[in-house]
């Protein structure tokens, strides 16, 4: 079961609580409201409030997660184990699916109604585009999804949207930049599609190779948003609110020629930043390979290691809400 309209996985509770996340699976931003929006940022500034006061809680003791990684992952992983286990629940962590039944050729699906004989919610990353709609079609638990190859990753882009919020105290009327693989990044996929729930211009920023795919381009241009693209990082630094760099990702190219060609076409360097706004957020999901320099770290604008941290508050807001427990 899945997206918009499934019905409650978790049945026999009660049906009061948030029917957007309650039981649901989380598999691409195109299920969230701007009301759900609102509801899953008030109550990350709720467990932001109690990690600074009191560091954990026991609102999850005795639920399991499991969280199940088919491709790498540092910040993702890490932030959904310590979300749990600052929420007093425990956690099946699955890194290495070389040491699973994966690796005897078990299939998604069987994996899938095997963990969720053990867990209460099941977080899972995968290479292939749609695995999370798949793994949520088989699961009576909710499925969240943690990236599905250059798909969707949905909790990343709900961070984004926090962080940009937090950062600059509004979204209806700015103007965000989104730079680097924009073919190929999911992240800018998952947030893309969900700032079209605010007046929010967007440019694109890539080599031709790395464009946004049309068909995303459409639908925010079908949002009534104002879309513009450009090859420079030049030509947006002066007047964007947001510039959101992203990593070439080498890991989909299957000419590696290409990937040199293009791996470092941006660079944000101290000099170019001094020609951006003097109130504006530089973002990145991370990992960055030189996409921005070192050396912009101690500019207070650089948000990224900020919107780390927001991604523990926003990953256990979505795990009490699809617990039921926001
Ligand atoms: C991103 C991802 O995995 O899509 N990382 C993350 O989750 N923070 C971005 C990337 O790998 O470039």
């Amino acid at each position: 079961m899945t997206g918009n309209g499934n019905a409650r996985k978790v049945v026999g509770l009660s049906p009061t609580r948030n029917q957007s996340f309650f039981g649901r699976d989380i598999v691409s931003v195109r299920q969230f409201s701007r009301d759900d929006l609102i509801y899953i940022t008030q109550i990350a500034d709720e467990m932001r409030a109690l990690v600074h006061r009191v560091g954990a809680t026991d609102l999850l003791k005795g639920h399991i997660l499991a969280n199940l990684f088919y491709e790498p992952s540092t910040r993702t992983s890490s932030s959904f184990i310590a979300a749990m286990q600052r929420l007093g629940g425990s956690v099946i962590p699955i890194h290495g699916v070389q040491y699973s039944s994966v690796s005897k050729g078990e299939s998604l699906p069987d994996t899938i109604r095997t963990l969720e004989c053990y867990a209460d919610v099941i977080v899972l990353r995968h290479p292939e585009v749609g695995a999370s709609e798949v793994a949520a079609r088989y699961a009576t638990k909710p499925i969240i999804s943690a990236g599905d190859g250059v798909g969707e990753h949905p909790t990343q882009a709900l961070l984004d949207l926090y962080t940009i919020y937090s950062e600059l105290g509004a979204l209806d009327g700015l103007h965000v930049a989104m730079v680097g693989d924009l073919k190929n990044g999911r992240t800018v996929h998952s947030l893309a599609r969900l700032l079209r729930s605010y007046d929010i211009r967007m440019t694109f920023v890539a080599p031709e190779i790395l464009r946004l795919p049309d068909a995303l381009r459409q639908e925010v241009a079908d949002a009534g948003r104002p879309v513009a693209e450009t090859e420079r990082v030049e030509d947006v630094i002066a007047d964007a609110d947001v510039i959101y760099v992203t990593r070439v990702q080498k890991e989909r190219f299957e000419d590696l020629r290409e990937y040199e060609a293009v791996k470092t076409y941006y660079e944000i360097t101290p000099e170019l930043m001094a020609r951006a706004k003097s109130k504006m957020a530089l973002m990145h999901p991370l990992p960055r390979v030189g996409e921005i320099h070192y050396d912009v770290d101690d500019d207070p604008r650089a948000a990224y290691f900020r919107q780390v941290e927001n991604g523990l508050y926003i990953r256990m807001a979505l795990l009490a809400a699809v617990l039921g427990k926001a």
